[in-house]
């Protein structure tokens, strides 16, 4: 199978350029100007760009949490990925506290294989640390090419660790040459917090942002400096929301600590009024961190223009509003009954379970939002959405690039098309859209995941189970 992309602007993170582009099998075997060779598949990119595939480092397709599981599976979230112009996804692999590492990440990676249209990956989840769970892990390193972990300073009693848990891991992750990512928020001061908010009758998804505030996530953040500092691990800072936690992480890195920040894209889209809506709605924009003041937002895009935030990601976190967010509904009449409310009391924000469905938007948003408004320019965008991410987490030059050799996953942008996003039309599972109605200036009009076309302008034609789990460099 061969696949020539000609006449298409090149943009990748280092440079832009016209050129063509020659694929052969899975992999760019020759870049140049018009180039007059035949190929099985010739795509026109005339007045678009031609970008490398997106990856999105910061995923959760199957997701046991908060007393229900995550509304994707591979086959509905590769699809939704490929349209929108991901073609690697990189998930979190949670386990819970009881559950043995081994046994998770063969559950996890039984959920993808097979079915994933799309390459992928894991971040190995770290929720409890013994001898045999390290044994376990440094397997999982060697054997399986998972060359990051994943440990939550949140979510007390779920998957949260505690300091010793914490020191133990990323001291082996130094040892191994993996990186450690993090989510960043003081579990003690949020469950304080919730339970006073909560005492006072404060029962609302608008209550979710102060019950975690800035404050809170720029601790967290503080915390795991101080720990990388002493063991000397690399440290990537998931969801990074505000400006206190930017500045912790960065006057760490100013004392030598190894750390990358990554935001994503609800927080440099919506802002807090959105879970202020009314009629419950203010429950589809509950994620953690959560989402902040416009003062925060116009902060963040001014550190991913200077390169201070490394990534964007999703943080896809995908649960129906109808049903999982309403397990948190505070009017007994229109509560759900959440199955892991043990003390059967009424419901409040506590009980809505985290997160946004945005897997399919990430790139069309911040294309518009951020290159279209000038924010943000073409090759930062790239780096930011696709190289920085491959480079982090042990793809590159074989993901985020466009280079001889590497992985034909492509994306022939459209610059032109102009949208709106609706869950009418969306291809992830959930009943509504995070973003509904927002407008869009450009999307994929083809995506290509190792020399196949996948994606169509706004329609899925890639092959289900032909996306591979990828093995990665350590440090
Ligand atoms: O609210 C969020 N972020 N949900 C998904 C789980 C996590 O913390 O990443
Ligand atoms: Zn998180
Ligand atoms: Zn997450």
């Amino acid at each position: 199978m061969s696949l020539l992309i000609k006449n298409g602007e090149i943009v990748t993170a280092r440079e832009r350029r016209f050129a063509d582009i020659y694929c052969e099998g899975e992999t760019i075997t020759e870049i140049g100007e018009n180039l007059d060779r035949s190929a099985d598949e010739v795509i026109d990119a005339s007045g678009k760009y031609v970008f490398p595939g997106f990856i999105d480092p910061h995923v959760h397709i199957y997701l046991p949490f908060m007393g229900t599981f995550s509304k994707d599976d591979y086959d509905s979230a590769s699809r939704a990925a490929l349209v929108g112009g991901t073609t690697t996804l990189i998930e979190m692999c949670c386990p819970s506290r009881s559950e043995e590492p081994r046994d998770a990440f063969k559950l996890w990676n039984s959920k993808a294989e097979g079915i994933s249209a799309c390459d992928y990956s894991f971040h190995m989840g770290v929720t409890g640390f013994d001898d045999s769970r390290e044994e376990q892990l440094r397997e999982i390193v060697e054997k399986e090419g998972i060359t990051s972990f994943k440990v939550f300073l949140a979510y007390k009693g779920a998957f949260g660790i505690d300091d010793r848990e914490l020191y133990q891991t990323l001291r082996l992750a130094k040892e191994l040459g993996v990186v450690v990512t993090a989510h960043c928020e003081n579990a003690d001061l949020v469950a304080e917090t919730q339970a006073k908010l909560v005492a006072e009758g404060k029962l609302g998804p608008e209550w979710h942002e102060p019950s975690r505030p800035v404050t809170v996530e720029a601790e967290g953040c503080s915390h795991l400096m101080a720990f990388a500092e002493m063991t000397g691990a690399e440290v990537y800072v998931v969801h990074t929301s505000c400006k206190p936690a930017v500045e912790a992480i960065t006057s760490a890195k100013v004392r030598g600590v190894k750390a990358t920040i990554e935001t994503v894209i609800p927080y440099l889209i919506l802002d807090s009024s959105y879970a202020e809506r009314p009629d419950f709605e203010g429950a589809k924009f509950v994620m953690s961190p959560p989402i902040r003041s416009r003062e925060h937002q116009d902060f963040l895009w001014k550190k991913l223009a200077d390169g201070t935030i490394a990534t964007v990601a999703t943080d896809h976190a995908p649960f129906d509003f109808h049903t999982q967010k309403h397990m948190g509904h505070p009017d007994p009449e229109k509560a759900v009954d959440a199955k892991f409310n043990p003390l059967h009391r009424p419901a409040d924000f506590t009980l809505i379970p985290n997160g946004i469905p945005s897997v399919e938007d990430r790139v069309n948003l911040l294309y518009t939002y951020g290159v279209t408004t000038g924010k943000i320019d073409l090759s930062t965008f790239v780096a930011v959405a696709s190289t920085n991410a491959a480079k982090q987490f042990g793809l590159h030059p074989r993901k985020g690039d466009i280079t001889i050799g590497g992985d034909a996953d492509l994306v022939v942008y459209d610059p032109d098309y102009r949208g709106v996003i609706s869950v009418d039309t969306q291809l992830m599972n959930t009943d509504y859209s995070g973003f509904e109605g927002v407008e869009i200036k450009g999307r994929p009009s083809a995506t290509t995941i190792r020399g196949t076309v996948a994606a169509r302008d706004g329609q899925f034609i890639g092959t289900p189970g032909l996306g591979k789990l990828l093995r990665r460099k350590t440090r």
